[in-house]
């Protein structure tokens, strides 16, 4: 069991081509090459590395309260007591 932590709130956005060059080799159609993908950013996704639209459920979370996630649709309040990362 581990706990990793995730503060993205939403997916990543990318293009076939950046996520897989060697497509070229096979394919020089521009509908396939840029076709985007959207990547998990939340940690939420249950179709990961891709992005199942879970990161709806995380889009009330207040700013210093860390938020603890099962595999039941709803979040649980891990601790409500978190610094604020540091800004440089
Ligand atoms: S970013 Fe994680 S499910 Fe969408």
């Amino acid at each position: 069991m581990r706990l990793i932590l995730h503060e993205k709130m939403h997916s990543y956005k990318m293009k076939l081509r950046e996520l897989a060059p060697e497509l070229e080799k096979l394919t020089q159609d521009p509908k396939i090459l840029d076709m985007q993908v959207k990547l998990c950013g939340c940690g939420l996704s249950k179709k990961k590395p891709f992005c199942d639209e879970s990161h709806r459920l995380i889009q009330g979370e207040k700013p210093g309260v860390l938020y603890a996630y099962d595999s039941k649709p709803s979040g649980t309040l891990l601790e409500n007591e978190y610094p604020e990362p540091q800004k440089q």
